[in-house]
């Protein structure tokens, strides 16, 4: 099943090698210009200039002429035309068009092109235990379970890993300050090895609070400091009572996690952590060393990764402290030692924070150097940040760090004022209103996150984000809700969707909409850019509604055939509308 531009490229790669040119110059893409024609072939321009090149006479004009008389009975075209220095302007039949959209109407995918399966894993969210979540950690979980869902939608195998922050200095501050405030707990007792009790002797509260308590003392209190790095260093080398405090601070995190996370709609195949890959380093810092890759630096272990012929120095990775304890970069290289063992993955996307780009840098180079992976198995798909209308990056109103529930509530409040406003939903019961609102604010929040290049940063703002004008998450939400409706009357008047036959040009623009949908899916997840099918879906709400203004479905006076048919391209619209919903990780309410 191929696309209506696909099958106008193929007949203009075959005219245009019939011709004695390169095929790739018959290349038809959407035209800038939708008011002269919906696409466009610029391959004459380029034509004429490498024949010039070859030393022959070539006018682009000319050219541009011949591939139109070789191209122009095609069954898909119905005007062709020639204008500026050689741009050929294309039009297809409404019969191609009502064609494709029973093609669309009869597939599954909608359009959406399955390729090789490839296995993917995809390493985001890395919420810190204990640690509160900030922005980055939203839109690392919004992007990521985005991407994630777009390379399932295409046929990958795709497994999502929250890669969570359980092992570094974090846990040594957990760890200090529970024993200073409960020093009788059999984990501080060295001459026990075995036997903790199995429930956790904190809460999420407890490790919301010692977190805090301890990276504030040991900020002015070298003591103390010294002793949450000591209490790492034992954690590090396996002492049995911190391993098994460890483990409850992971289970109680994960459990508080589980639910923050699922409140977003974000969900992972693997809970894994830092800690989890501990016991691969011994052995990975072996290998570095046969491998005559690490090099001892003053006492602390190193990988210097800068390469030649470039401009920016890329400092090395630091395995090992002096101290002998081991960092960020060393738990990232046992990870990607777990994956390559346990899943043996083709690409690992990590979506994080662009401030971490050069962290990457290093560690892929590393990974690179010791021949684990090849360097495009590896990408960084990083992101800017979300600010305040101070533009700093976003806190809460008391200037504290950010809380995930928080951030839902702000935006679950503005849906409802927004409800409220509006009146939409004053028949329904309060439940199923406050249902609504939870939609439409983590749809608010979710698009307006997604909509923007992903390097780009945003201004957090709620308001915005939440009106039903303009290209927002509740708009589509409200496209969606009203086909819903419409299509609801119809069952109830005994209308059912029938063969599309495209006759008005909304129809015809409408369609032409929904026919990019396969290539804004692949562009979207190759480029690893989400808003590629923002725009896709903002581009088809709006071209419903114009077809839907200039066609009514249910009126009186229409004729059987056109409803069907027009009631035909209202439930396509709908199944497309709500599948690039579900690959953004954006839910629809039933109606609103
Ligand atoms: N926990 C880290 C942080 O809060 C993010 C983890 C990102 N993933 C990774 N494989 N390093 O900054």
């Amino acid at each position: 099943m191929s696309s209506i531009l696909q099958s106008l490229e193929q007949a203009f790669q075959t005219a245009f090698s019939d011709l004695g040119y390169e095929s790739g110059l018959g290349a038809v893409r959407e035209s800038d210009r939708p008011d002269l024609a919906p696409f466009q072939c610029n391959g004459a321009m380029a034509a004429a200039g490498q024949a010039k090149k070859r030393g022959e006479k070539a006018n682009p004009r000319d050219i541009a002429q011949a591939v139109v008389e070789a191209v122009k009975d095609h069954p898909a075209i119905k005007t062709i035309e020639i204008g500026g220095p050689g741009f050929i302007n294309i039009e297809p039949t409404e019969d191609v068009l009502s064609e494709r959209a029973s093609e669309l109407s009869g597939s599954e995918n909608l359009g959406i092109e399955r390729v090789d399966p490839k296995t993917i894993v995809v390493d985001y969210g890395g919420a810190n235990v204990a640690k509160p979540m900030h922005v980055g950690h939203l839109r690392s979980a919004v992007i990521g379970e985005a991407i994630k869902r777009l390379y399932r939608a295409l046929g990958h195998k795709v497994i999502g890993d929250v890669h969570m922050g359980d092992w570094g200095l974090q846990m040594g501050h957990l760890i200090s300050e529970l024993e200073i405030e409960e020093p009788d707990l059999p984990y501080f007792d060295e001459t026990k090895v075995s036997g903790y009790p199995e429930e956790p002797p904190v809460t999420m509260d407890d490790l919301a609070r010692l977190y805090p308590q301890a990276s504030n003392a040991a900020k002015n209190d070298e003591d103390r400091m010294e002793q949450s790095r000591l209490a790492t260093a034992e954690l590090q080398a396996g002492r049995a009572g911190y391993m098994a405090l460890l483990n409850h601070f992971i289970d109680v995190s994960v459990a508080a996690l589980k639910v923050g996370y699922g409140n977003l709609g974000v969900e992972f195949d693997l809970w894994n952590g830092e800690a989890c890959v501990d016991h691969l380093i011994p052995e990975m810092i072996e290998e570095f060393r046969r491998k005559n890759i690490a090099e001892d630096d003053d006492g602390a272990l190193i990988i210097r990764v800068e390469e030649e012929d470039e401009n920016k120095d890329v400092p090395p990775v630091m395995l090992l402290a002096s101290s002998g304890a081991v960092l960020y970069h060393t738990t990232d290289l046992a990870t990607l030692v777990d994956r390559k063992n346990e899943i043996d993955p083709d690409l690992i996307i990590y979506v994080v924070d662009q401030r971490q780009a050069l962290h990457f840098e290093q560690v892929f180079r590393a990974a690179v150097k010791a021949e684990w992976y090849n360097r495009d198995q590896l990408y960084h798909a990083g992101f800017g940040t979300m600010n305040g209308k101070d533009g700093k990056p976003f806190k809460t109103r008391e200037g504290g760090v950010l809380r995930l529930e928080d951030l839902i509530k702000i935006m679950n409040e503005a849906a409802e004022t927004r409800i409220e406003e509006s009146g939409i939903g004053a028949e329904f019961e309060s439940s199923e209103r406050k249902e609504i609102a939870r939609k439409i604010g983590l749809a608010a929040l979710k698009f307006a996150d997604l909509q923007n290049q992903r390097l780009t940063n945003y201004v957090f703002d709620p308001e915005r984000f939440t009106a039903f004008e303009g290209k927002t998450g509740p708009y589509l939400l409200y496209a969606v809700v009203r086909i819903k409706s419409i299509l609801r009357r119809a069952k109830d008047e005994g209308v059912s969707p029938g063969r599309v036959k495209i006759s008005d040009p909304t129809e015809a623009q409408l369609l032409l909409a929904l026919d990019a949908f396969g290539r804004a899916v692949t562009a979207s997840a190759e480029k690893y850019a989400p808003h590629i099918l923002c725009d896709h879906i903002y581009r088809v709400a709006q071209s419903f509604s114009r077809f839907y203004s200039e066609c009514p479905i249910l009126a009186e006076d229409i004729p059987d055939d056109v409803k069907t048919s027009r009631l035909a391209l209202a439930e396509l619209t709908l199944r497309q509308l709500e599948k690039g919903l579900t690959i953004l990780g954006i839910e629809t309410p039933e109606r609103m």
